[in-house]
């Protein structure tokens, strides 16, 4: 049977349309879950800064040798710490995450277990208080240990960084210098840059009491980490977790 001239069109006509609303649906599901990698990411290092905060005067006990804050503890504690704030339990079997951010999870967690295996020697030293194990230390060393086993790039940044190696590229600074100027909000801020090809990720990170013995005031004093305090009040922005994830990282 010969089909008419028009159906036969209408059908490829359907059937292109057809493809092509796959292709844009499967390309939305893929940016989707690389928004949500980055997000679980970002997460994961709070999580294991968290902890380390949590155990922090343990950590610098001056009287105690072992303090049993051994990398299967710490690694325990970020689980259970990651499972609360993001429902994802990374040791449940059946996960509720692909497996490509699985994998990353995983990546950046041994990262973070091995920051604190590097740490042990120090840690367990009796008699020296400040043994530049903290947040901020922990997740420079963390997100730097990941990022180079990774197309994924993860990096706390500031605007005037404390740490030279952690200072912001143009686009950091420039989300940065936005986010300085607006209310504090958790919100992360999510682009793709490049047509699609880069997804940029920025989540910030705001100053609460805890953090000024180091960072608030007097100004220009140095504090016990051996760094001039920046003189920084409570609700001002920190700096940042940034992440960025290439297209075809899978
Ligand atoms: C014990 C002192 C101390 C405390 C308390 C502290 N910080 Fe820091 N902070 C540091 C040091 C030291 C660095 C540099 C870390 C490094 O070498 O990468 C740093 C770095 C940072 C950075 C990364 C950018 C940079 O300057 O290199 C951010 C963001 C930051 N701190 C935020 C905070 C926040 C938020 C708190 C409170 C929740 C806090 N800090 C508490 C000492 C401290």
């Amino acid at each position: 049977m010969v089909m008419p001239i028009r159906s036969t069109l209408s059908l490829s006509l359907s059937l292109i349309l057809l493809f092509l609303s796959i292709q844009v649906g499967w390309a939305q599901t893929v940016q989707k879950e690389t928004e949500q990698a980055a997000e679980l990411l970002a997460g994961l290092l709070n999580a294991g800064r968290v902890i380390v905060e949590r155990n922090q005067s343990l950590i610098n006990d001056p009287q105690k040798a072992d303090k049993g804050f051994t990398p299967g503890v710490f690694e325990q504690s970020v689980l259970d710490e990651f499972a609360r704030q993001t429902r994802v339990d990374l040791r449940a079997s059946t996960s509720s995450v692909p497996t490509s951010t699985k994998e990353l999870l995983t990546l950046l967690l041994s990262a973070s277990k091995e920051v604190v295996h590097d740490a042990q020697f120090v840690i367990n030293q009796r008699g020296i208080g400040y043994k530049n194990l903290i947040p901020a230390t922990f997740g420079s060393q963390a997100a730097r240990k990941f990022s180079t086993r990774s197309k994924v790039t993860i990096k706390q940044t500031a605007l005037e960084p404390r740490n030279l190696q952690n200072a912001p590229d143009e686009y950091e600074e420039m989300v940065l210098k936005r986010l300085a100027s607006q209310p504090s909000s958790t919100m992360p801020i999510v682009e793709w840059l490049g047509g699609g090809q880069l997804l940029r990720a920025v989540v910030p990170i705001y100053y609460s009491e805890d953090c000024l013995v180091c960072h608030g005031n007097p100004k220009g004093i140095l504090d016990i980490s051996g760094y001039p305090r920046e003189g920084a009040q409570a609700g001002e922005l920190a700096g940042a977790i940034s992440i960025q994830i290439p297209s075809d990282h899978r």
